[in-house]
């Protein structure tokens, strides 16, 4: 807390490089968190309890009820919906007193990059929430995070925001939870590009893919341990290939990490294209637009593979490049060369 009584806290968004789908099942992602990310400022109030929150991105600031900073109201309550991942992250910190929440934040909003679990470990840790066990911390903020929105996300998200390093992706054991750092080489760069596409489907496709690979699960196991033989044993055509996905996309995922340490650009930047093909095929969450912009980066100089990242269904894909490879205009309305960073910090 500064000298005027101001807390300020700054949680990073991420980009998942490569294994995606595959962290609610138990097995492995590689993300890092970025450079943009949400900062919010929390200066508490003389008096009262309820917290008054203005964004930069919001013409209205949102009044919140004690009761949803105290736990006793479900923040899925609080309306416009941004306000719910503030609720959300009040609800976790329960900051015993009122105020004013200030939140600004350099994440494009909605494309796939975490802007909501930024959000929500930013007012967090604002407000004060422990933050001395990162596993503990992710899993708070997942919890609040889902009673917030409804949509039963992984710890892909929390791990990655509250646990990164400088520099580094981090290789989630998603059935261990637990992860380690992978530095990325001197001789790669790393590219977010926004298609522009609204993931309309995101949330209702979600749990749809999250319950048939419980349901594949049930027929051959968890899938982390499967194997694609073990896979012969689903009847189901569109089930088999939903496990398919996460059986494949995991030894992509532990080949990917092996890649970039041996500093193989080229063959990490094979396996995010196929990890891409899987998407699109096998777990059917990529879109005409999300596949078209791969294909156009692919066909750059200097690229050396490209795959939607995050849930799907529109939002934001990820390319490994060559340092300094510029996209031409019109490819898409925006872009973003991203630098692996450090977790989320108060203070
Ligand atoms: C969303 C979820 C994560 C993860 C990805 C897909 O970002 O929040 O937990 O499941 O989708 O990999």
């Amino acid at each position: 807390m500064t000298a005027c009584g101001e807390q300020r806290a700054f949680a990073p968004g991420r980009v998942n490089l490569l294994g995606d789908h595959t962290d609610y099942t138990g097995g492995f992602s590689l993300p890092m968190a970025i450079g943009l990310g949400t900062t919010v400022r929390w200066r508490p109030g003389p008096g009262g309890t309820s917290l008054r929150i203005t964004s930069d991105d919001e013409a209205e600031p949102v009044e919140l009820a004690p009761g949803i900073a105290d736990g006793s109201q479900p923040p899925s309550a609080v309306g416009p919906r941004w306000a719910r991942y503030v609720a959300a992250g009040a609800a976790l910190a329960r900051p015993g007193r009122g105020g004013e929440l200030a939140v600004s934040s350099t994440l494009p909003i909605g494309s796939g990059l975490s802007s909501s679990t930024s959000l929500v470990i930013a007012v967090a840790l604002a407000l004060g929430a422990a933050s001395s066990d990162p596993l503990e911390l992710a899993h708070a903020a997942q919890a609040a995070e889902q009673a917030a929105c409804g949509v039963p996300g992984g710890l892909l998200d929390q791990i990655a925001i509250v646990a990164s390093r400088p520099g580094c992706g981090l290789l989630l054991d998603c059935g261990r939870l637990t992860w380690r750092p992978v530095r990325l080489p001197e001789d790669v760069a790393v590219v977010v590009v926004d298609s522009g596409e609204a993931r309309a489907l995101a949330a209702s496709s979600y749990g749809e893919r999250r319950r048939a690979c419980d349901e594949a699960a049930r027929i051959v196991g968890p899938l982390a341990q499967a194997s694609l033989a073990d896979l012969a044993q689903i009847a189901d055509p569109v089930l088999r290939r939903r496990a398919r996905h996460v059986v494949s996309e995991n030894r992509r995922t532990l080949a990917f990490a092996d890649a970039l340490a041996a500093g193989d650009a080229a063959g990490a930047g094979r396996l995010m294209d196929e990890s891409h093909a899987s998407l699109a095929g096998d777990f059917a969450v990529s879109t005409r637009r999300l596949d078209e912009l791969c294909a156009g980066l692919r066909s750059l100089p200097g690229v050396h593979g490209a795959r939607p990242t995050g849930a799907g269904f529109g939002g934001c894909v990820v390319a490994l490049t060559e340092p300094g490879t510029e996209l031409p205009p019109g490819l898409a309305p925006r872009w973003w060369p991203v630098r692996p960073a450090g977790g989320a910090t108060a203070g």
